[in-house]
C-alpha cells in the first residue's frame, strides 16, 4: 500500500488535533508502540503523558535532544543523568535496570552495563548495544555471548517510508559479542563475514551490507538498516501509516 506524502502529512495533522491536552482524560490502556515504526503513542499530546489517574500530566523527562511540539512558553523537561533513563512514556527518570529486568523495545540504554562494559560496548555508532547492554525481546541482557554459544535474537519488521514508497526492513538484533552475529537457524554466535564471502542477511557481514548477489559488499551509503535512522525519517510519517 502506497500513500502519497501529502496524505501522510494531512493525517498526521489531524491526529494531533484529537490528542488530549493537559488535565484532560486519557487511557493508559491505549498506550502502545505504533505498528511498523514502533514509535510510542498515547492519547495525550506531545507535552503530556497519561498518568495512573488516566489524566494527561506534564512530562517529567525527555528522550530527544530536540523535542518537537512543545509550546514556546513551555519548560522542556530535562534529559536523564547518567545512571538513569527516560522511559518511552517520558514521565520521570528511572534508575538503570538490572540484567534480566523487563525493558522497552530498542531501549538498550535502559539496562545496566556489564562489569566488562569496556570490552563489550559498541562504539561504532551502529547501535549494536549501549555500553555493552541490549534489550532483546523486552529483557535486559549483556552482549557477551562468544563464538559457537547459544544466543538470543530479536527480529523487528520496520516500515520504512521514503519519498515515494514504503518497504519493510527487518532489523535483527542479538546478544553476541562484537564481530559476531546470531545465526537465525542455529541460534548460536557466528563470525561476521568479510567482503566477498557469501551471506543471506546484512547482519552477517562486517560491512552490514549483504548484496542482492548473496555476497558481502562494501558498506552501503544509505544506512537503511540502522534503527535510529528509521526513527528520524519516520518521525514525520508515523501517524500517516496508521491512518
Ligand atoms: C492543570 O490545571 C492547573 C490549573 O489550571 C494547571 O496549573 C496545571 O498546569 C494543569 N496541568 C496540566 C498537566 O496541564
Ligand atoms: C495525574 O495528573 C493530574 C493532572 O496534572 C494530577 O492532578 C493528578 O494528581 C495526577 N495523578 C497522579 C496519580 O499523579
Ligand atoms: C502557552 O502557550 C499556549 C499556546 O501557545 C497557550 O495556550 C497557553 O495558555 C500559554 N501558557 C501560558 C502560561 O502562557
Ligand atoms: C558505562 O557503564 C559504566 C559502569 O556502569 C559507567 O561507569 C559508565 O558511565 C557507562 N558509560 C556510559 C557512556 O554510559
Ligand atoms: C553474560 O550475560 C548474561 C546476561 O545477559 C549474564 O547472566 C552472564 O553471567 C554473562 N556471562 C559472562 C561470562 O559474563
Amino acid at each position: 500500500m502506497l500513500l502519497p506524502l501529502t496524505l501522510l502529512f494531512f493525517s498526521w495533522g489531524s491526529s494531533q488535533v484529537h490528542a488530549a491536552q493537559g488535565n484532560e482524560s486519557c487511557s493508559t490502556s491505549t498506550q502502545r508502540l505504533q505498528l511498523g515504526t514502533y514509535q510510542f503513542t498515547s492519547d495525550c499530546d506531545t507535552m503530556w503523558w497519561c498518568n495512573s489517574s488516566n489524566i494527561c500530566d506534564w512530562k517529567g523527562c525527555r528522550r530527544d535532544e530536540f523535542p518537537f511540539g512543545y509550546w514556546e512558553n513551555a519548560t522542556i523537561p530535562e534529559g536523564c543523568p547518567r545512571g538513569s533513563f527516560c522511559p518511552d512514556e517520558e514521565d520521570s527518570c528511572q534508575p538503570l535496570l538490572a540484567v534480566g529486568s523487563p525493558c522497552q523495545l530498542n531501549r538498550d540504554d535502559e539496562c545496566e552495563a556489564p562489569p566488562d562494559f569496556q570490552d563489550l560496548a559498541d562504539n561504532t555508532g551502529l547501535g549494536r548495544n549501549v555500553n555493552g547492554s541490549v534489550c532483546l525481546n523486552n529483557v535486559c541482557m549483556w552482549a557477551n555471548v562468544t563464538l559457537g554459544l547459544p544466543c538470543a535474537v530479536e527480529n523487528v519488521p520496520y516500515t520504512v517510508y521514503t519519498q515515494d514508497t514504503e518497504f519493510i526492513d527487518i532489523v535483527s538484533r542479538d546478544n553476541c559479542r562484537l564481530g559476531l552475529y546470531c545465526d537465525a537457524s542455529q541460534k548460536v554466535c557466528m563470525q561476521m563475514k568479510e567482503l566477498g564471502e557469501s551471506c543471506q542477511a546484512d547482519k552477517e557481514c562486517q560491512s552490514f551490507n549483504c548484496l542482492a548477489t548473496g555476497v558481502c559488499g562494501k558498506p552501503a551509503d544509505t544506512p537503511s538498516h540502522v534503527a535510529f535512522w528509521v526513527y528520524i525519517i519516520c518521525g514525520i510519517a508515523i501517524f500517516g501509516g496508521s491512518a
